[in-house]
């Protein structure tokens, strides 16, 4: 039976708008862009893999897919991507900042290098800031767009990372909320998205010992929300209702996809069942 328009609306959510995201070679971004162009976006995929981009933009199509060298700390390559979905596109509708390091574990503030430090600042903050203001430069004459970039919860809580990935994401989040103010004016909403942990070769980085499968098991057994893990997949989900219209009146929100994690205090205890 042909699909009713009404349907085909609901499963096609992002019809016509065209997207940047960073750092879509891998990971949560690879995962989102594919989301996005199955959604009928137009996908323009930024990262320093070229390699890697250019097969993701071949399996996805040529039609859908571009891919474009972007460092996100290098402000030519950040404007240069913008520009390309302009000229391949005409327009941007969604800015997905999305591109990050990790930061090997560092127990002690002594043994954290100030190199190290503003490596991961440079890559998750600075990035994401050059994203929002060349973002911004195409879409206020538009008077309209969604930005979007990926924090953590680490924007929330304390002791989840290093002292540099921690500052990098809460200042996304704190970027994300004046951004926000700013550009309201223009009908422009900017958010950002905050996983828990998804086994990616970022989280990797974090020095965890074990296969990947071992990986995924000791985070959801951390968790507060038990029998699920979280998988890019339910990240790029939470992407894609910030990049279409059903979240239309939705900015400066800061989106936990973290199952519970960041409000619960677990020395408490307080509703330990019997038999679970
Ligand atoms: N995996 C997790 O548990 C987790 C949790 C919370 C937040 N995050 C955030 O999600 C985002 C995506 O990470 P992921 O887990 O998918 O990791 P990933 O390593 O799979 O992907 C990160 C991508 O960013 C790219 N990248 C790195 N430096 C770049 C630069 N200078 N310019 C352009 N691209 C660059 C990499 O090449 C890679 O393709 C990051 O911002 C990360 O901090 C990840």
């Amino acid at each position: 039976m042909a699909a009713t328009p009404f349907l085909s609306a609901v499963s096609r959510r992002l019809e016509g708008k065209v997207a940047v995201i960073t750092g879509a070679a891998s990971g949560i971004g690879e995962c989102t862009a594919r989301l996005f162009a199955r959604h009928g976006a137009k996908v323009i995929i930024a990262d320093i893999q070229d390699d890697l981009g250019q097969s993701i933009c071949k399996d996805i199509g040529s039609s859908n897919a571009t891919y474009v060298h972007c460092d996100v700390t290098n402000e030519t390559h950040v404007q240069n991507a913008v520009d390309k979905a302009v000229a391949t596109h005409g327009k941007l509708d969604i800015m997905f900042n999305n591109a990050g390091i990790g930061d090997g574990p560092k127990p002690r503030i002594i043994d954290n290098e100030k190199s190290d430090f503003e490596r991961v600042l440079d890559v998750n903050l600075t990035g994401v800031f050059l994203g929002m203001k060349h973002a911004a430069r195409v879409m206020i004459p538009a008077r309209s767009g969604s930005i979007i970039s990926t924090a953590s919860v680490t924007s929330r809580i304390g002791g989840g990372a290093s002292h540099a990935y921690t500052c990098s994401k809460h200042g996304v989040w704190g970027l994300t909320k004046n951004v926000a103010v700013e550009l309201g004016q223009f009908g422009i909403r900017v958010n950002c998205l905050s996983p828990y942990g998804v086994v990616t070769p970022l989280l990797r980085k974090f020095g965890v010992p074990g296969n990947d499968e071992e990986l995924e098991n000791l985070v959801s057994s951390l968790g507060n929300l038990k029998g699920v893990s979280l998988k890019a997949q339910d990240v790029a989900h939470a992407a894609a209702y910030l990049a279409s219209d059903e979240s239309r009146y939705v900015s400066g929100h800061n989106l936990f996809i973290d199952g519970g994690y960041t409000i619960v205090n677990p020395s408490l205890n307080l509703f330990q069942y019997p038999d679970s």
